[in-house]
């Protein structure tokens, strides 16, 4: 089965479902009240996040943005079960526990292809791991690989790519066992704007083929108007969720949304958020401008 008809339609504007999209869609993920304490070498415990609260439906693309060190990273790998929780309940698909190894598809920030092995080597290791069909999963490796624009390059090395082309490959390796969530940790935070407006732009066409449910990190407010069907701001850290924005603007969305009035609206509104959650005088909300660049908000 494909995720394509494993998927629910897809609503364009209510988080919640609506009759006219086909009812409510299921849940994939729920994050209750999830604490996480890191207990330091040195006997000084660091509360990493403190009670974080959201939920992803099926088909959906959830961005989770905040400062640096509010906690992002953490509450991606519990939801993956990389991470062990200190309190509270993350529920994946109803199983009541996080999500398994083999059932999603993770992105970090830097590609993690190994370099001795070619491109579609790589991008075909999560079936030889999960013990997958080879043959089956090559022909798969060779649809992703045109589906992320990278046709041409099997039987060529990590080494011998672009920052940009490697991270492609690492998007196909996710995608390759029909996964039934991805994880994505600042995917295309180590880019350059241009390349990663182009990687934004192909993840909205992998989107629209395939119907992923996407928990996405990222700390650009930009990033995530544009991609996203709703999005959760984390406050400071130890960060919690403050808000869940949804994103109603239709589909395809071009570049130029950029400069619509209310993604300029919305982008301000996020910075509010965000900035007085940081506390910070110099960041006075009431007098920036939302054309102005998407600061990387590295404040903690
Ligand atoms: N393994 C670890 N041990 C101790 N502290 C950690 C560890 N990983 C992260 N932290 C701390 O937890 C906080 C949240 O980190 P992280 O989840 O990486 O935030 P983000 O991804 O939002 O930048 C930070 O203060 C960070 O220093
Ligand atoms: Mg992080």
């Amino acid at each position: 089965m494909t995720n394509a008809s494993r998927s629910v339609e897809r609503p364009m504007t209510d988080a919640e479902g609506s009759p006219q999209d086909g009812g409510p869609r299921s849940m994939r993920l729920r994050v209750e009240d999830v604490s996480k304490v890191y207990s330091g070498a040195d006997g000084v415990d660091s509360v990493a996040a403190k009670g974080v609260s959201f939920d992803v439906r099926d088909g959906e693309f959830v961005s989770l943005v905040g400062p640096s060190g509010c906690g992002k990273t953490t509450i991606l790998k519990a939801c993956a079960g990389l991470m062990p929780i200190t309190s509270g309940r993350i529920d994946y698909e109803g199983t009541g526990r996080p999500a398994k190894a083999g059932t999603y598809g993770m992105v970090f920030q830097t590609p993690t292809l190994l370099p001795w092995w070619t491109v579609l080597e790589n991008v075909v290791l999560p079936a030889r791991v999960l013990g997958l069909d080879m043959a089956r999963s090559r022909r798969r490796a060779a649809e992703l690989l045109e589906l992320v624009g990278l046709t041409g390059v099997d039987d060529r090395y990590p080494g011998e790519l672009s920052g940009g082309m490697q991270q492609r490959a690492s998007l196909a390796r996710a995608l390759l066992h029909e996964p039934d969530m991805v994880f994505m940790d600042e995917p295309f935070g180590a880019l350059d704007a241009i390349t990663r407006d182009t990687m934004n732009d192909l993840l909205q066409t992998v989107q629209r083929e395939l119907r992923q449910t996407v928990l996405f990190v990222t700390h650009s407010i930009q990033e995530a108007i544009w991609l996203s069907d709703r999005v959760l701001v984390m406050s400071r850290g130890p960060g919690r969720v403050i808000d869940d924005v949804p994103i109603d603007f239709a589909r395809p969305r071009g570049i130029a949304l950029s400069a619509d009035e209310r993604f300029r609206e919305l982008e301000l509104m996020l910075k509010q958020e965000l900035y007085t959650s940081l506390d910070a005088p110099g960041l006075d909300t009431t007098s920036l401008d939302a054309t102005g660049p998407d600061q990387e908000l590295e404040r903690s």
